[in-house]
């Protein structure tokens, strides 16, 4: 009897928006395994720009065209995520040294809590300086961050600002 083994990898991560650094890291995760889930943290310590029911639903658009990638939630520790899942490989994205360190300890730390191992793909250098939080930043202020987005994720970022400055002023 021979028996299917689904090789399985996690891309997590806050994607408050994702950006075309996180497509190009999910992109390649895909092509590297049978199936790939996307993670998006529920964090209620840290304010987003997005709900996590409105990244999920973008995710869910943008990685469509893969076949081989699920969006998901979750709350808590990422290697218990891991482990209810069966999941036993993490990738994440290194854009810079500066990532490495936090990244390091962050793969360690996981390995020895679970076993649940990491595995670091080089970004690619046309998106080694994106971040979230900078795109957002960029975007409040009125700069063009249309290249470092796919084209949905950008107008609903443009659509939330304006909502946001339509709003109370809150002082
Ligand atoms: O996109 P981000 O915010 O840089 O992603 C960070 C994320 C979600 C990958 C990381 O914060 C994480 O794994 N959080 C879950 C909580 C956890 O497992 N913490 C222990 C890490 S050793």
């Amino acid at each position: 009897m021979s028996v299917t083994v689904i090789r399985r990898a996690v891309c997590p991560g806050s994607f408050d928006p994702v950006t075309n650094g996180h497509l190009d890291i999910i992109g390649r995760a895909a092509d590297l395994y049978d199936e790939v889930v996307v993670a998006v943290l529920v964090n209620k310590n840290k304010s987003s720009l997005f709900t996590v029911a409105e990244r999920i639903s973008v995710l869910t658009e943008v990685t469509a065209g893969y076949g081989n990638v699920r969006v998901d939630s979750f709350q808590g520790l990422l290697v218990d995520y891991c482990r209810r899942n069966e999941i036993p490989v993490i990738v994440k994205g290194l854009r810079a040294v500066s990532d490495f360190d936090y990244e390091l300890q962050m793969a360690q730390m996981n390995r020895g809590l679970a076993g649940v191992d990491t595995l670091f793909m080089p970004t690619n250098p046309e998106y080694s300086f994106l971040a979230s939080s900078l795109v957002k930043e960029i975007a409040t202020y009125g700069g063009d961050v249309s290249s470092l987005l796919p084209e949905l994720v950008h107008k609903q970022l443009l659509a939330r600002l304006a909502e946001l400055n339509a709003g109370p002023d809150p002082r």
